[in-house]
């Protein structure tokens, strides 16, 4: 988290409480079944700031997610997962006690960084959650970046990543309890580029845009790129740049999906977790170097 002057003076309107010190805050005494123009302007302030939010205590069902989640953006679309009936943007992951073996998203990633423009937010609520077990890790990718030698940062700075759909289709297939679309196959196929350095686009601050996705730089070969890709996934989760996310029923979790990366934690064989999720849609991501010559 980088220090910025009077920040914690503009939060009239809720508690704050940060979790570590790179990433990550809480957020109570807000009902967001109740919220104006000013208050969606402070929670995405703190979400700006801190890329992920956990907003305790909130009575939400997908009706009213839906309804909280469309004031911050409109939805990314999902190419992947079959909704909620009656609704476009809402999905639920289920985890039955019965079920064994990986749970979704135990691996870290970024939410569908193949897309054209990925999901600005991921937003989570926790229907039903386990007393313990279930947490989601986040590794901050500012904290990461700023972490680099200035060396490695000006090799990295211009570089364009792309990011490979493959594989994702058949690894949501295999989970028993998600829908999956039928032409979701087709992402197999996706190829993206995006930049590697990318600026925050309100705050300025820079990230990687690095996932598990990033397959090559463009204008290198794998066996050139994977190097460095590895290196900086290896860098970008050492546990100082990182922050554990403890569920309860009624969290509803908020984070910028393209300046971190994330994992469910596999920790609660034979116990029931039920989790609501949407994406929302904000500006393309900004080259770094781009920003610098723009005025
Ligand atoms: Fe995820």
């Amino acid at each position: 988290m980088k220090t910025v002057p009077d920040l914690e003076s503009q939060f009239t309107r809720l508690k704050l409480r940060p979790l570590t010190g790179s990433l990550g805050a809480d957020i109570v005494g807000i009902n967001l079944n109740a919220v104006d123009e000013e208050l969606i302007a402070q929670v995405q302030l703190a979400l700006d700031h801190y890329h992920v939010i956990a907003v305790r205590n909130q009575n939400l069902d997908p009706a009213s997610l839906h309804e909280v989640a469309r004031r911050f953006g409109p939805f990314t679309g999902n190419p992947v997962h079959i909704p909620l009936d009656g609704f476009d943007d809402i999905v639920r992951f289920t985890r039955s006690a019965a079920d064994r073996g990986p749970v979704v998203g135990e691996d870290l990633h970024m939410d569908m960084p193949w897309m054209e423009i990925p999901p600005a937010t991921t937003m989570l609520y926790g229907e039903e959650i386990p007393p313990v077990g279930g947490d989601t890790l986040f590794t901050s990718l500012s904290a990461a970046y700023e972490g680099l030698s200035e060396t490695m940062r000006s090799i990295i700075n211009d570089l364009m990543g792309i990011h490979s759909g493959k594989g994702v289709f058949a690894l949501n297939a295999s989970h028993r309890a998600l829908s999956v679309k039928s032409n979701a196959q087709a992402i197999d196929d996706i190829e993206t580029e995006h930049p590697l350095v990318c600026v925050h686009p309100t705050t300025g601050r820079r990230h990687l845009l690095l996932s598990a996705a990033l397959c090559r730089f463009t204008g290198m070969t794998e066996a050139e790129s994977m190097p460095i890709i590895n290196l900086l996934m290896s860098h970008a989760q050492r546990v100082e740049y990182t922050c554990r996310l403890r569920w309860e029923p009624g969290t509803l979790a908020m984070w910028s999906n393209q300046c971190l990366m994330h994992a469910a934690i596999n920790d609660y064989p034979g116990q029931r977790r039920v989790v609501l999720r949407t994406t929302i849609a904000g500006p393309p991501p900004k080259a770094a170097s781009a920003a610098e010559c723009s005025p």
